[in-house]
């Protein structure tokens, strides 16, 4: 999924700073897990992942990379299904799921649901988030997935892992930069395509990993007694991704809610924004109180909290906490007693609104766009 911070280009990079380290594979918890990109790269070395986000879409994707061991089986709802093959590339035992992502690609009913009434120009706010056929097709989906699960065709597992798939599908049509802070007002290229699930390629381990939606703070300290690495990627500027993935996460609650029109109801605004300043996160505030900057105040308790003898960072260098801040944390907040420090040059990610147009500031001795990724590893 299109995400801010989304680590999927350094998981090598972080997997191998962890490794060189000397972190043993143990358990690792991942309290800002956003698209689970890292927690799942870190299953996939073998490690325990205990995962969570205050987001209830990064609790889909979480739950979906972490919360089966291999391919779900679908025996219940199998015979219903027609036949669709493996996709390429994917093992025989994902056959049932293959057949449940084709079922709802070619035969669910689009519908009139929350995202026609309210992300699709068919709504009285006309909205442009999604063309009105697609929304359609999300709000057919979406019920058909619902009606299986009500009807216990479908187990947590597997409803999750469909679920995701679902907002990853909706995620590649909708007709924004990348964030849903804005629709487009031209229909971009991505938008007119139609929706097509995917069948995501899951992990088959045993091991007892957890996915949470969690606030962070609490996770860190509530998840397990001991874990061995604390890996933290928390939001590193004033961007709330409440407010700028509003529409994907309207679309994971809408299930979970005791009254679907209720929450339909209190969307608001230009853009259909759902109230969501309960999920206002402090890391992302930069103002003072008491002297002391919100984010690192907010840190330095997450930090106090943690059951782990290793902490590795991943934080932006444009972020709101400097890096002598973030050194100085590690050792009161956490009791560093040794602290590693590593940058890693990359690419800054334009949004398709940002063009050529939007002139950042180059540092001295850089290309034109390079920033760099801080990555600490701190030892107690
Ligand atoms: C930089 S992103 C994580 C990206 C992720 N590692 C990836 O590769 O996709 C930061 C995440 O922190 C989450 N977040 C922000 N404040 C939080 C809080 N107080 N508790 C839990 N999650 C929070 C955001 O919802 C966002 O998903």
């Amino acid at each position: 999924m299109r995400y801010l911070g989304n680590k999927t280009k350094l998981l090598d990079a972080i997997a191998e700073f962890t490794r060189e380290r000397g972190v043993p594979v143990g358990t690792v918890c991942d309290p800002f897990s956003g698209t689970a990109a890292v927690a799942r790269h870190f299953r996939a070395l073998g490690w325990r992942v205990l995962a969570a986000d205050h987001m209830m879409c990064a609790y889909v994707l979480a739950r979906s990379a972490l919360g089966t061991a291999g391919y779900p089986r679908l025996g219940a709802l199998a015979p219903s299904l027609d036949g669709a093959a493996p996709a390429a590339g994917l093992p025989a035992e994902s056959v049932d799921l293959a057949r449940a992502v084709h079922w709802l690609n070619v035969h669910a009913p689009p519908r009139e649901g929350l995202c026609t009434r309210q992300f699709s120009p068919a709504g009285s706010a006309g909205r442009r988030f999604f063309t009105e056929e697609n929304a359609r097709r999300i709000d057919g989906a979406h019920a058909t997935l619902l009606e299986w699960r009500a009807a216990g065709l479908v187990e947590e597992g597997a409803f999750h892992v469909l679920l995701a798939a679902l907002l990853e599908s909706g995620d590649r049509v909708a007709n924004t930069s990348g964030v849903y802070a804005a629709y487009l007002k031209d229909w971009q290229p991505n938008a007119l395509a139609p929706l097509e699930l995917r069948v995501p390629r899951l992990l088959a381990d045993e091991r007892p990993h957890r996915a949470a939606c969690e606030e962070a703070e609490r996770f860190v300290a509530l998840s397990a007694p001991h874990y061995e690495l604390l890996y933290l990627d928390p939001p590193y500027n004033h961007r709330q991704y409440a407010a700028y993935y509003h529409v994907p996460e309207v679309l994971a609650r809408l299930h979970t809610v005791v009254d679907p029109a209720a929450l339909e109801g209190s969307l608001y605004g230009a853009v259909g924004l759902a109230p969501w300043t309960e999920r206002r996160s402090e890391f992302c505030v930069r103002l003072r109180r008491g002297g002391v900057m919100r984010a690192e105040a907010a840190f330095a308790r997450l930090l106090g909290a943690a059951r782990a003898d290793h902490v590795v960072v991943s934080y932006n260098e444009e972020g709101l906490v400097s890096r002598s801040a973030w050194e100085l944390l590690l050792r009161e907040a956490f009791g560093a007693r040794e602290i590693v420090f590593r940058a890693l040059g990359y690419r800054r990610y334009r949004s398709d609104a940002d063009g050529d147009r939007r002139a950042y500031q180059r540092l001295a001795g850089r290309g034109r766009d390079e920033v760099r990724e801080w990555l600490f590893h701190a030892r107690r």
